[in-house]
């Protein structure tokens, strides 16, 4: 049975995951994983992608996406549940997640014949949720984040006398996601860099502790949404620290403070940290759809999301591979990643313009855009809150342009056309960095 006491808080410690003792996991760990593992996990293909001729890199996809479970959590979920006593076999686990974690226990749980139950927080996709219950889990839903299910998680496991498993800070779940980085270099040769999306640590910890040890001149990168950048703050202050997650695209990696395993494994072996902004999370997202033909959720985006970003200018010409870690995204959100997306391509674009009201008027406005093959998407005009001419109104735009450059042509001729003419917004104004697909 697993043994708590209470932190300087008064809140119970998880016995494997304790800051006054961090554990650095080792490469033996994660060889022993990848034997154990190995016949209950996919080998996920490593490719080289189309992407590479837009960004002036040699890209490779890891396509953890492609996990039964759509994750690379997989591999350490499957490799903690069977390092379990026989004891703790029959008890079951006790688990805290917003998504993947939860649902690669509750696979392999069911495979192994292990009890699982996961306390989810209320920002956890439904879609997940529902695929967990699916699976065969016992589902709570507990917590305004990851920390608080994981408070509520670890007083059941004390109460139960299950074990409580860290997602991204278990020991054995370190060494299970290491086993993604002894692929990675069986898959690709002399590979420069490998660009890991960061939440609590755990992948970006055992894949660097593979990776170094194999190939010790491989550069390594973790990258964060700039919505929760835990461990570059962790990073900065020499240990981990909380900060306040907000709510972003890349939710499996909104994780306020990092695992204290995690931390003193990748911290020696981490060479860079970035962070990302949801636009770039977003345009991540269409770009996989549209070029590699790949649905992935925003956390398993968030590596090409930083090339994208242009935050890796030292990579161009080298051979990165980049972790597509996993493709559980709502199908909703997927439709509103892919409008961001094409917003930030400059490929939907909005505009107010204000035209002559006599008949006529609004016809010229649209004349204009069909001769120009802007196709419009929503058009509404208003006139009653327009303090200057009597006769004219305000028209309101959103249009499908072909890229950014179709989109500056509307623009100019807009503006040479119209006198008040107010484009999107100033973000949407500026981002003609964004790698062009023609
Ligand atoms: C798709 C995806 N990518 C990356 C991560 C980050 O993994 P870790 O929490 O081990 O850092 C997660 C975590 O849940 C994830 O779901």
């Amino acid at each position: 049975m697993q043994v708590n006491s209470l932190d300087d808080e008064g809140e119970l410690i998880d016995p494997f995951c304790d800051s006054s003792k961090p554990i650095q996991v080792q490469f033996q760990d994660v060889s022993a994983a990848a034997y154990k593992i190995k016949s209950g996990i996919q080998a996920t293909p490593c490719t080289l992608s189309h992407i590479s001729d837009y960004v002036d890199m040699e890209i490779y996809f890891k396509k953890e996406f492609l996990q039964y479970t759509g994750s690379f959590k997989e591999r350490g979920a499957r490799y903690t549940l069977m390092m379990l006593t026989k004891a703790q076999k029959t008890k079951g686990v006790i688990a805290a997640s917003a998504g993947n974690h939860a649902l690669a226990l509750a696979y392999h749980g069911h495979d192994l014949g292990i009890p699982v139950t996961v306390v989810m927080p209320v920002i956890a996709p439904m879609m997940k949720v529902m695929r967990c219950k699916h699976y065969g889990a016992s589902i709570i839903i507990h917590g305004k984040d990851i920390i608080e299910s994981r408070k509520h998680a670890m007083l059941l496991a004390r109460d139960n006398g299950s074990l409580y498993v860290n997602g991204y800070d278990h020991p054995h779940i370190l060494a299970g996601q290491g086993t993604m980085g002894l692929e990675i270099v069986e898959q690709v040769k002399d590979i420069d860099a490998v660009v890991i999306p960061v939440g609590g640590g755990g992948l970006i910890a055992g894949t660097a502790l593979a990776l170094k040890n194999l190939q010790p001149n491989i550069t390594i990168i973790g990258v964060e949404s700039e919505k929760c950048a835990s461990f570059t703050a962790s990073l900065e202050a020499g240990k981990p620290v909380y900060v306040n997650a907000a709510s972003t695209l890349a939710d499996g990696l909104a994780v306020p403070l990092v695992g204290v395993n995690a931390f003193a494994t990748a911290a020696p072996l981490i060479d860079k940290m970035v962070v990302v902004n949801e636009e770039y999370i977003a345009l991540s997202i269409l770009r996989l759809v549209e070029i590699e033909k790949a649905v992935v959720e925003g956390a398993g985006a968030t590596g090409l999301a930083a090339v994208l970003a242009g935050l890796l200018p030292e990579l161009k010409g080298k051979r990165v591979v980049i972790p597509l870690c996993g493709g559980n995204i709502d199908t909703t959100i997927l439709g509103r990643c892919i409008d961001r997306g094409l917003a930030a391509d400059g490929r939907l674009c909005r505009f107010v313009a204000t035209v002559s009201d006599r008949p006529g008027g609004i016809a010229d406005l649209t004349r204009l855009m069909s001769d120009m093959h802007v196709s419009i998407k929503d058009i509404f005009h208003e006139r009653a809150w327009l303090k200057s001419d009597i006769f004219s109104v305000q028209v309101k735009c959103v249009v499908e342009t072909r890229d950014q450059a179709h989109a500056e042509e509307l623009k100019k001729k807009l503006r040479a056309t119209y006198s008040h003419v107010i484009w999107g917004n100033a973000h949407n104004e500026g981002t003609t960095s964004v790698p062009n697909l023609d």
